[in-house]
């Protein structure tokens, strides 16, 4: 690292950090107006060799549903170093720099490669499902569907109702990230040179007695012709839909598509109730990987900004290799919407490093898991029971989108 420096991004460098991007995760950078107005330059780093970027971070201003509320969290992407700079350290330098910096009291972020974050104190929070579903095998959920019950919608119509849904999911479930309108307009931006073959953005939706849109799917289809005749594929890019009759007549309806052979869909939670509505559920196809990673920045702020599913007075002795105040023993305690956590000179119950406490952040996974492999030690009988309780959520957290 010895000449190469990190500094702020500026706000003229869009296109440049693209470009280094790009190389670095081998995608052609193309002109991108929505992203560039999303941009954010003053939460950019860049690492520099004289007058030339060669690695970058970016952290956005998001919110994310965490257990009992919704809450900011800074989502890091474009991380990435140019080839020829690699494993000198670049990567390290931005990204112990951010973590320092960024005001929020955690960050998460898609991981290319699960072996490269732990290092850095990130946890997976958030196991995602992926389906490839045979169609033919799959025994799709069975039900009436009222006439005028599904519809499609234009993007412009999209916008109007489609956010109040993403905010119903945020209460029901951890993991999801909040978007802003013009994230809204970026995420249904549908630009043909992106699809791949695949058709435009087909926007589902359901609507319950009363006409209001209470579901929907955005999804493309893929014409395919085998020798022994019609295999279209349907790819299914989000599906949200907290009623449960909106949730079980838009499957139905995906996994029913004329002439198809094939669904595949790649944001499904861990505990996914499709499963429950299907009559061959191996037909899914699952196939379970690392979604969210998730870095407590600020213990404290952190621990105190969720709530806890039962009672809880412990006192954890957290080490953290990079934030050196998040180091020592913190007493944390919850009744309730009634929750502090405070340094404390106290004995330990429970020793846990940065990246468990990520983990388990939001509620996905038991914190005793951690003590089979000795990553979490309990020095009071019980408190583990009590800490894996407290910590944990009725539904697995989500993550719908890499960003
Ligand atoms: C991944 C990437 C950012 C790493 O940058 P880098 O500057 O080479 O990383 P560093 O030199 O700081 O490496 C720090 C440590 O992480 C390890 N590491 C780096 N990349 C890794 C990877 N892909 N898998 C496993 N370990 C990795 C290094 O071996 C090093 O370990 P050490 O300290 O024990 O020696 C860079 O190789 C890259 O841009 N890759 C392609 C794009 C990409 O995957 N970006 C991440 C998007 S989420």
């Amino acid at each position: 690292m010895s000449d190469i420096e990190v500094r702020t991004a500026q706000a003229d460098e869009y296109d440049a950090l693209q470009g280094v991007f790009g190389a670095a995760m081998m995608f052609e950078a193309s002109p991108n107006e929505l992203g560039q107005q999303l941009f954010e330059p003053e939460r950019a780093l860049v690492a520099t060799d004289g007058a030339e970027i060669i690695g970058t971070t970016r952290a956005l201003t998001r919110d994310l549903s965490v257990p009992g509320g919704v809450v900011p969290a800074a989502h890091v992407t474009g991380v990435g170093v140019m080839a020829t700079y690699r494993r000198r350290g670049v990567m390290s330098g931005l990204i112990g720099r951010q973590l320092r910096e960024v005001p929020e009291a955690i960050a998460v972020l898609w991981a290319s490669e699960p072996a490269i974050y732990g290092r850095f104190g990130y946890g997976a929070a958030a196991w995602g499902t992926a389906y490839e579903v045979d169609l033919h095998r799959v025994g799709p959920p069975t039900g009436p569907i009222r006439p005028g019950e599904l519809g499609e919608l234009t993007a412009d119509d999209a916008l109007k109702e489609l956010p109040q849904l993403l905010l119903r999911l945020q209460e029901q479930r951890a993991g999801v990230s909040g978007r802003s309108e013009l994230r809204w307009q970026k995420h249904l931006e549908d630009k043909p040179d992106d699809r791949g073959g695949r058709t435009a953005l087909r926007i589902l939706v359901h609507r319950d007695e009363a006409g209001s849109v209470d579901g929907y799917a955005l999804w493309r289809g893929k014409m395919v012709w085998n020798p022994t005749g019609p295999a279209y594929e349907v790819l299914v890019e989000e599906l949200v839909a907290p009623a449960p009759t909106a949730y079980r007549v838009l499957w139905q309806h995906l996994l029913t598509m004329d002439l198809s052979a094939k669904l595949s869909y790649g944001y499904a939670a861990i505990d996914e109730p499709l499963v429950q509505l299907v009559s061959t559920p191996t037909a899914l196809d699952r196939r379970v990987s690392e979604s969210l990673w998730l870095r407590i920045t600020d213990v404290q702020r952190a621990l105190e900004q969720r709530r806890y599913a039962v009672p809880l007075d412990v006192v954890l002795d957290v080490t953290d290799d990079l934030i050196a105040a998040n180091t020592g023993r913190f007493r944390l305690t919850a009744d309730g919407s009634s929750v502090t956590c405070s340094r404390t000179e106290d004995p330990a119950d429970l020793s846990v490093s940065i990246r468990e406490l990520g983990a388990t952040y939001l509620g996905g996974r038991p914190l005793a898991e951690f003590a089979t492999t000795g990553r979490v030690t309990e020095h009071t009988p019980g408190t583990l029971d009590q800490a894996t309780a407290a910590l944990r959520c009725p539904l697995a957290p989500v993550s719908l989108e890499v960003f």
